[in-house]
């Protein structure tokens, strides 16, 4: 456990402890000693492990979440199709769906748990849906997941899972990943498990898996030569990203637990507090807490917030999941369908405080005091005539 040197919070902090290092260090002069540079011993074992936390039959580790995604959109077949995606995600949602020939049809979101719902989805589906891509942002499983199973099943549409944010989350027990025909996870910097770029796709569909596999590797039949079956791309994993995300995956239920900790304390110390509320954790969800998101009172300027607390308390916020709409980025404008009022609100108010694998209980508390303390200030010297 780190202490608080300096009471200064940052907005991010990847973990990697000492012994994690000398490991991933041995790791990587085993393969550089081998040659096994791609492909190999490590990402298999990493495959493995998350298959198994996840309880999934068949993992499939890639080069970034994003290459995950649009694996499983091109096995989907999603080429002159259209594909149901929240309005509030990342842009990587959406882009993979055009890279796969697709048309992403933005949905509105729940308040609650920032997801689509059975009731957003409905409208958008038509003749030509191929899929709907369920997003787990902030790492909360919405308890309607099996609702939107049920609708996809009952159109004869695949329900996909962007579980970039949801390594050790779940609902009821069951893994973020494995409610729909497959999931992805990004092993990015900021995740909770992080390989410094790297993705994977779970599934319990031997068809996805043996397509995937043949996608990632340039569309060929086999790794060491065959036909070129699909138009696959270079979207394979190193073996030297595979020794950092095969160690940090070893670490995930502690690091859930530290990140669960730290929201416990957000939860009980920010609650009740004026101008702030977190957004409740329904019954039966299992977060991770790779964000902890809380709404702010609408006269609150966030940006204003967000450098008050950096320099006059030296915490960071964390990034926003997220600042903007998809339906409001220039690149997405032709596509732009709308007005998704849940999204739009959802994306102007919300805050994140930062959570770290190793945060301290005394670093959560600093947070929480800083904020309850500026956020206070704020309400007490904005005009009253604004408060209307
Ligand atoms: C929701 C979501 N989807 C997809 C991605 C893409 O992952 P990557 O950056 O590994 O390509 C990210 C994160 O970066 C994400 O947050």
């Amino acid at each position: 456990m780190r202490e608080v040197q300096e009471q200064t919070v940052p907005a991010a902090r990847p973990v990697f402890p000492a012994e994690d290092r000398e490991r991933i260090a041995a790791m990587i002069v085993e393969s550089l000693a081998t040659g096994s540079l791609t492909l190999g011993p490590l990402t298999r074992r990493f495959e493995a492990s998350v298959a198994a936390r996840v309880g999934a039959p068949f993992a499939v580790a890639v080069s970034s979440g994003t290459a995950a995604l649009e694996i499983v959109l091109r096995h989907v077949g999603v080429d002159g199709r259209e594909v149901v995606v929240p309005a509030n995600t990342f842009f990587a949602t959406a882009a993979a769906v055009l890279h796969a020939g697709g048309t992403p049809r933005f949905a509105d979101i729940d308040p609650q748990t920032l997801a689509l719902s059975p009731e957003s989805v409905e409208p958008a589906l038509t003749k030509n849906t191929a899929a709907v891509v369920l997003v787990h942002i902030g790492g909360v499983v919405t308890p309607d997941v099996q609702r939107l199973r049920d609708l996809c099943d009952s159109r004869g549409i695949a329900l996909l899972e962007d579980a970039a944010h949801a390594h050790g989350a779940g609902f009821d027990g069951k893994h973020a990943g494995t409610f729909g025909r497959a999931g992805t996870f990004s092993f990015y910097p900021t995740k909770v498990v992080a390989s410094g770029e790297g993705g994977m796709i779970v599934t319990d569909d031997e068809r996805l898996r043996d397509d995937a596999v043949v996608y990632r590797d340039q569309g060929k039949a086999g790794f060491l030569g065959g036909e070129h079956t699909r138009l696959g791309y270079a979207w394979r994993m190193s073996e030297l990203h595979a020794a950092v995300g095969l160690t940090q995956w070893e670490r995930l239920d502690e690091f859930v637990a530290n990140r669960r900790r730290a929201a416990a304390i957000y939860d009980e110390m920010l609650a009740g507090t004026p101008g702030v509320t977190p957004l409740e954790v329904p019954r039966g969800c299992e977060p991770n807490y790779y964000k902890y998101v809380a709404m702010l009172d609408g006269v609150i300027d966030r940006d204003a917030l967000k450098r008050e607390l950096r320099e006059g308390s030296g915490v960071s916020l964390s990034g926003e999941v997220y600042a903007r709409p998809l339906h409001h980025e220039p690149v997405f404008a032709y596509l732009a369908q709308g007005p998704f009022p849940v999204a739009e609100d959802v994306c102007r108010r919300q805050i994140c405080l930062p959570v770290h694998s190793d945060m301290t209980a005394a670093e959560a508390r600093h947070v929480a005091e800083s904020l309850a303390a500026t956020v206070g200030r704020m309400l007490r010297d904005e005009p009253l005539r604004d408060r209307a």
